[in-house]
């Protein structure tokens, strides 16, 4: 029996026999652009192999009923009450809520939902769940929600709900990827183009140092609102800038001196991610050189890791460790930071040798086990017949 077969043979169980959606939402990678969403800047991620599950069904209750699968937890709630529970509930509590708030007009439902994006290893185990149990309610109820508009109710469910000031990247990678292509993203108008994703020999490996991170822990909306601070300070020296989406490298390095140190060094991280995005996508789109690429990945790992500084020890350990291995043309940390993985492009005939070598001084330093994924693209949320 394969997983989906074992979780819906406990839907039965629990919740009765009963025709029920079943939907797919991926995690996602990110080649680069971190920290640029929610400054209005550019974002080159792509949906994963990998993805929560969701199968739901009406229930002519007067109560909805979730379960968490690998969790062997159920929460109920009825549809009209306010709930103040902060757990995993939340997720699928908040979409429930942003959809109602839109005008959705949903009844009370069953659902269960099981995952596969290993969590807190900078994936978007959440943003997987939350993007399945959206494009599954808006499927059931015919709520009408376009693909776009379900990744900014996602999105907004993580705000309110789950307490984490997210940009829009995860979401809308999950709703809207497509198998082999990065996803070009502008946050701020949301305009997006598919990049094929062509690598040659080349492989995407992602090592996770299963230090786990808690976005909800403050440093993450602390970033935001410093990101935000240094937008305020280059207005005030009568700058027409809305967010740091359009400041050039050149004038923010104007104030090195007179902005506060933190400030500068958050806005120099982002201003230059956003140029390495385009870079990138140039580079995907035309030359195709490899080496070239990965150079951007090398940079954005030294400007995260000590401007925005959202890097950690073993992070900073594992890129590293791939600077005397010439089959790797570029690594850097992924995601939100604080733990999670590390995004590598590596030769294919090296992922093993590095993986084993690597993964041995990971343990002797750190303890931990170091855990390998070779990434392999796929699309967004879908209707499992
Ligand atoms: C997390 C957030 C995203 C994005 C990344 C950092 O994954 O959910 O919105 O900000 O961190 O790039």
């Amino acid at each position: 029996m394969n997983t989906t077969q074992k979780v819906e043979k406990k839907f039965n169980n629990l919740f009765g026999n009963k025709n029920k959606l079943v939907i797919k939402s991926p995690g996602r990678v990110n080649l680069i652009g971190e920290h640029t969403d929610y400054n209005e800047g550019w974002v080159l991620p792509a949906s994963i192999d990998k993805c929560s599950t969701v199968l739901l069904a009406e229930n002519n209750l007067a109560h909805c009923r979730i379960f968490a699968y690998d969790l062997d937890k159920l929460f109920e709630f009825k549809l009209d009450t306010e709930q103040t529970a902060w757990g995993w509930e939340n997720y699928i509590y908040g979409i429930v809520k942003e959809m109602q708030s839109r005008g959705a007009n949903l009844s009370s439902f069953d659902l269960m939902v099981t995952g596969e994006v290993p969590f807190g290893a900078g994936m978007s185990s959440s943003a997987s769940i939350e993007c399945a149990t959206a494009f599954g309610l808006n499927e059931l109820f015919n709520c009408g929600f376009s693909r776009s508009e379900l990744a900014h109710i996602s999105q907004m469910a993580e705000h309110h709900f789950v307490g984490v000031k997210c940009g829009i990247m995860d979401q809308f990678t999950s709703l809207m990827g497509k198998d082999n292509h990065c996803i070009f993203l502008d946050c701020k108008t949301l305009d997006y183009e598919y990049v094929p994703l062509d690598l040659g020999d080349y492989k995407l490996l992602l090592c996770n140092t299963n230090v786990s991170h808690s976005l909800a822990g403050s440093e993450y909306n602390t970033r935001r609102e410093q990101c935000l601070e240094g937008v305020r300070f280059l207005q005030e020296q009568g700058h027409d800038f809305e967010s740091l989406r359009n400041v050039p490298p050149e004038l923010l390095l104007r104030y090195s001196e007179e902005m506060e140190r933190d400030i500068f060094k958050r806005c120099y991280h982002v201003v230059h991610e956003n140029q390495r995005v385009k870079k990138a996508v140039g580079i995907l789109k035309e030359s195709k050189d490899i080496r070239a690429l990965g150079e951007e990945l090398y940079q954005s790992h030294h400007t995260l890791s000590r401007y925005y500084e959202v890097s950690c020890p073993e992070l900073d350990f594992l890129v590293g460790e791939t600077f005397h291995h010439k089959e790797i043309t570029g690594s850097r940390m992924m995601g939100g930071g604080f733990g999670g993985c590390t995004i590598n492009i590596i030769h294919q005939d090296a992922i093993d040798s590095f993986i084993e070598e690597t993964g041995l001084k990971y343990l002797k330093k750190f303890g931990k086990e170091m855990t390998p994924y070779i990434v392999t693209l796929g699309d967004g949320s879908r209707i499992v017949d």
